[in-house]
């Protein structure tokens, strides 16, 4: 039967074998804890730990570069999850997300009709399919966070429009980042681009401080809104950038599982982002590769 490209209808799987990283790789603080708040560090850096977060987020991109060379149909999103946790660990990176607030596994898999945090399980990856591996790496105390959404086999036009246009309007809105100018802006640029399509735009998931820890409190909003988001982007600022476009609507459900966002009306959604520091003349991407 012909996939059809609008909606999808994935169903949770088994999560198996868990995850080990060896005791030389320090973890963040919050592994293996519930509750932790790690707001209120500060969002600017000095050029030490720009470096720092780089590093990190260096890794968490090569991650991505060595996962995406195994999509395929037939593969399984755990799979997927083996690759870049083994990456991460072999470049001295503590995969983030492993043991963040419960989450299970070493990076999210997110297939389809799923927004976000969808977790690598024996689902099998099929011609069609779309898939956004969202990948953050540990390293020397610092945080670096990025993700990408590729088609398994052939896809749909509609699927790679979307993926290509979502992608557009992360680059775009990576552009109009300069200190001084609001923090709306981003959501200006991202909101009036995505609309010319038609899309949705997520807003109840938002890009995020990142660095000293993985979310640090500061709020990046996809869409525009100008009153509540004034603060002022400031020079060596960093800070994530990662707008979720639907073919559908916005509105949201979460599986059983306590993570897995998925959109109410099973429409089909994208995702994209980057680790940026603000300089002087605009935003240096830090999660960037040479693909
Ligand atoms: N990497 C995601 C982000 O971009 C967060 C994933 S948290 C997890 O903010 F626990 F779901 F993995
Ligand atoms: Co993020
Ligand atoms: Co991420």
């Amino acid at each position: 039967m012909p996939k059809d490209p609008r909606t999808g209808h994935l169903i949770p799987g088994l999560v198996t074998h868990p995850l080990t990283v060896p005791d030389s790789i320090p973890r963040p603080p919050y592994v293996g804890k519930q509750e932790y708040n790690e707001e209120g560090y500060g969002d600017t850096y000095t050029e030490e730990e720009i470096d720092r977060i780089r590093e990190a987020s260096q890794i968490a991109a090569g991650a991505i570069d060595a996962i995406a060379d195994e999509i395929h149909p037939g593969v399984t999103t755990q799979h997927l999850d083996l690759i870049g946790h083994e990456y991460m660990v072999k470049h001295g990176a503590y995969p983030s997300t492993l043991g963040y607030r419960g989450y299970p596994r070493s990076l999210c898999t997110s297939v389809n009709e799923v927004i976000c945090h969808g977790i690598p399980d024996d689902t099998v990856l099929e011609e069609g399919d779309i898939i956004n591996l969202d990948v953050t790496a540990y390293k020397n105390g610092m945080h670096g966070d990025t993700n990408r959404t590729f088609g398994v086999g052939e896809i749909s036009t509609e699927a790679q429009d979307l993926i290509t246009r979502t992608q557009n309007s992360m680059n775009r809105a990576i552009k109009a980042v300069k200190p001084g100018r609001p923090i709306s802006v981003i959501g200006r640029v991202i909101e009036s681009y995505a609309k010319r399509f038609g899309y949705g735009v997520v807003r109840d998931f938002t890009g995020h401080g990142v660095g000293r820890q993985f979310h640090s409190g500061l709020i990046i909003p996809h869409y525009d809104d100008p009153e509540t988001y004034s603060q002022l982007i400031e020079e060596n600022m960093v800070f994530t950038i990662e707008p979720m476009l639907t073919l559908g609507g916005i509105a949201w459900e979460q599986w059983p599982d306590d993570w897995t966002i998925v959109t109410k009306d099973r429409s089909l959604t994208a995702q994209f982002e980057h680790t940026l520091v603000v300089r002087a003349d605009g935003a240096e991407v830090l999660t960037g590769t040479l693909r």
